[in-house]
């Protein structure tokens, strides 16, 4: 089975699923596409020596470019880690349920546009909530919608910072992760 990841920053989950599946090879991560030409991930990537694709935006979102890329390198999972653009309805329908996302928090609750980064963690701290957690879901034409995957949580204590927090939510991200994924591909017909 063959992965493609999109992300927009460092890619220390596109990095955990790379060694997974290094480890693990019934499936490989084939390229990693981000919007953002400075982003880590591209660095990592070439520690991997997987090939990278660096979009912009009129390419992402008005040509077929992408798409085609995807489909001639027979990519049976696109994986969402970190990647800040919504998925254009085009990409949507050329892969159906195969476009999945992480998102730090426990949706539904503190999703949405604006809802990225430490804005997530502040809100959850702020509301005075008792746990908080990850979810993986299938992504659709909205920011943090689609059938839920998968969902792991903790409690947060008294008097956690926003790092603890955000050390939880990453601990939780590079455990399940690529076991997720993992698991969804083996699910899905040849
Ligand atoms: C993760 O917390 C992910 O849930 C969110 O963006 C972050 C990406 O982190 N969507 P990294 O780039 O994988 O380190």
């Amino acid at each position: 089975k063959r992965i493609a990841i999109f992300a927009s920053g460092s890619g220390s989950n596109a990095q955990k699923i790379m060694e997974h599946f290094k480890r693990h090879p019934e499936a490989e991560v084939v390229i990693i596409l981000t919007n953002n030409p400075q982003a880590y991930v591209l660095q990592r990537a070439d520690n991997f020596e997987i090939p990278t694709h660096v979009f912009n935006r009129t390419e992402f979102y008005d040509t077929d470019s992408v798409i085609k890329l995807l489909k001639n390198l027979q990519v049976d999972l696109i994986v969402l880690a970190g990647f800040l653009w919504l998925v254009p309805v085009s990409l949507l329908n050329a892969f159906p349920n195969k476009i999945i996302n992480i998102h730090p928090a426990l949706l539904p609750k503190f999703g949405g546009k604006g809802m990225y980064g430490d804005h997530i963690h502040k809100a959850v701290l702020a509301a005075g909530e008792e746990e908080s957690g990850i979810t993986i879901h299938f992504a659709n034409e909205h920011f943090d919608e689609g059938e839920i995957l998968h969902q792991s949580k903790f409690r947060i204590e008294p008097g956690d910072t926003l790092d603890v927090v955000k050390f939880k939510i990453q601990q939780l991200e590079h455990h399940h992760f690529p076991r997720v994924i993992e698991s969804l591909l083996k699910k899905m017909k040849s």
